[in-house]
């Protein structure tokens, strides 16, 4: 817990906002969401507009292991190699990352799992995680779009690595090109965003990810999105469902 002095370095300026945010969010009702959807399909465009509408935590096993690979943990360097030739990690190695992830105090209102589950196994093992604390999946949203459009949006993809945002050369560009609007800092393009790397994380979403639809839709938890719309219009359907 932070001290009265922590406190008093931190400008009055920032603390309102923080406390009107808490006083915001004190009103929403607590989510637990999942984002399905191919590489590209914008899992990570929407989620923090859904994340600040409803002060949920956003973990994406994606970044989470990405930094881990950036860090070179033992974890991160086992997870790059596999990463780069566009297949999925171990269950039990994600599974890990997020059962410690959910209980962080970020979590309290609920949490968008971005790119988890990604097997039948990995959500069995979600729903028991769940189960343990008295509480469920509330949606599933499925991101579903035709493979055709996505080469397009993932080769033109560039992201600021430290906060994570995305920009597109085409749908989304940078104020400057190569720089990030925020901080001036450079972009750079993922290691798998190439359109040969691509085709393996698509072989892998249509067998191994694909499925997990399948089993959230039999317990009713799943909405459609029409993820090939523009991003404002995905957005309108996503606040659609989530109000529903
Ligand atoms: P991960 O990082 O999760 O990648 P992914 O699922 O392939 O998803 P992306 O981040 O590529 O796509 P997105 O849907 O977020 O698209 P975005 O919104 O950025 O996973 C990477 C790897 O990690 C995996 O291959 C695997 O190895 C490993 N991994 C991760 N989780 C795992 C797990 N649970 N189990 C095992 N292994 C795991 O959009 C893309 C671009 O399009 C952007 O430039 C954006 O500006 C643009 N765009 C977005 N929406 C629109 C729109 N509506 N119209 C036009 N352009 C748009």
């Amino acid at each position: 817990m932070a001290s009265s002095s922590d406190l008093e370095n931190i400008p009055s300026v920032d603390l309102m906002t923080e406390l009107l945010r808490r006083m915001k969010c004190s009103t929403k009702p607590d989510k637990r969401l999942i984002l399905v959807g191919p590489p590209g399909s914008g899992k990570g465009t929407q989620s923090p507009i859904i994340k600040d509408e409803y002060c949920l935590c956003h973990l994406a096993t994606g970044d989470m292991l990405r930094a881990a690979a950036a860090a070179k943990t033992p974890l991160g360097l086992i997870a790059k190699e596999v990463m780069a030739k566009g297949e999925l990690v171990s269950d039990e190695l994600v599974v890990g990352i997020i059962d410690d992830a959910i209980k962080k105090p970020s979590c309290q209102k609920g949490f968008i799992l971005d790119g988890f589950p990604r097997t039948v196994v990995q959500a069995e093992m979600l729903d028991q995680m769940l189960e343990k604390q008295g509480t469920k999946v509330d949606k599933v949203l499925n991101f579903e779009i035709d493979d055709s459009i996505l080469e397009e949006r993932i080769t033109g993809r560039w992201i600021h690595p430290s906060s994570g945002r995305s920009y597109h050369t085409k749908f989304a560009p940078p104020k400057v090109p190569g720089v990030d609007d925020v901080t001036g800092e450079p972009l750079i393009q993922r290691k798998d965003d190439t359109a040969a790397v691509l085709k393996s994380r698509l072989e892998a979403f249509h067998k191994q990810t694909a499925p997990v639809i399948d089993y959230y839709s039999k317990k009713g938890v799943v909405a459609q999105l029409h993820a090939e719309k523009a991003p404002t219009e995905v957005t309108v359907e996503v606040q659609k469902v989530l109000s529903s």
